[in-house]
């Protein structure tokens, strides 16, 4: 029998081996040498919608104190198992409240687009504008609206990877383009070596990014920053993907 779950559960004993090509260092390093050419070097850093701790765990390597935060419990397990030093907190993007504040707030992965309507995207905002030190950055890797449609519509990907058990898992995820709501949406299928199987269905959301520069300007952030990775480029309409990078009030640390 095929059992339907949350976003983000089944999800976590795979989302490793799934996601073992993904330039996680790269990111970092990306988002650190951006912050170092505004005369910026953060001391600490909230990872937020962390996952499994794959986005965290290069900030951890760089020395800098990292907490992650995330809505799954599943992958949070996982997350704490392999980064035991980090403090790992579940909770909402949107309203999240922690007694800590950051240099920099991080949400990679377009783990952003997970939330459906500007005024889930506005309390994300508002809560990350509340956590940061004066002066601090907030960043975030988040699909546009064609990169959704495009990498998004009618793609399937599938294959065998070891779970966290050792249990071989075959994956087979479909996308979808919901032109009617300008919704991508993943049915993600996994079938245990036991037989035992699960959905999962993802539902993201594209921003363009004069739509993000309006809501980062909005919620009050400014020295706004829309880019490409790898090479800080400006995007154009075709780019599937963009990096925001936006500061909150206060004097530039070195
Ligand atoms: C694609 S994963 C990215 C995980 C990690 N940042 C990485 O780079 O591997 C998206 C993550 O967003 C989390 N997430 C989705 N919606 C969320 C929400 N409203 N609040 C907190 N976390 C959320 C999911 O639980 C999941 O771990």
């Amino acid at each position: 029998m095929t059992t339907h779950q949350a976003p983000f559960t089944a999800l976590a004993s795979v989302y490793d081996a799934i996601m073992g090509e993904i330039e996680y260092d790269g990111w970092a390093e990306f988002v650190l040498t951006f912050l170092r050419s505004e005369g910026f070097t953060p001391a600490n850093v909230l990872d937020l919608a962390c996952g499994t701790g794959n986005s965290t765990r290069p900030f951890v390597e760089a020395g800098l104190q990292v907490t992650g935060l995330d809505l799954s419990r599943d992958m949070l397990l996982v997350a704490q198992k392999k980064l035991p030093e980090v403090n790992f907190v579940q909770g909402s993007l949107t309203d999240f409240r922690l007694s800590e504040r950051f240099d920099l707030i991080s949400c990679m992965f377009d783990s952003i687009n997970n939330l459906l309507t500007h005024e889930d995207m506005l309390a994300c905002l508002g809560h990350v504008k509340d956590h940061l030190t004066e002066g601090g950055w907030f960043v975030a890797d988040v699909n546009t609206r064609s990169g959704l449609r495009d990498l998004w519509e009618g793609g399937v990907i599938e294959g065998v990877v070891p779970a966290e058990d050792g249990q071989d898992v075959h994956y087979h995820w479909s996308h979808h383009y919901d032109e009617d709501r300008e919704l991508g949406m993943i049915q993600a299928f996994f079938r245990m070596e036991d037989g035992s199987e699960f959905i999962e269905q993802h539902t993201e959301r594209g921003y363009d990014p004069q739509e993000l520069g309006d809501l980062l300007q909005k919620a009050g952030f400014h020295d706004i920053t829309i880019c490409e990775y790898p090479d800080y480029a400006e995007p154009d309409e075709d780019t599937p993907r963009v990096w925001i990078f936006a500061k909150v009030k206060g004097a530039k640390r070195g």
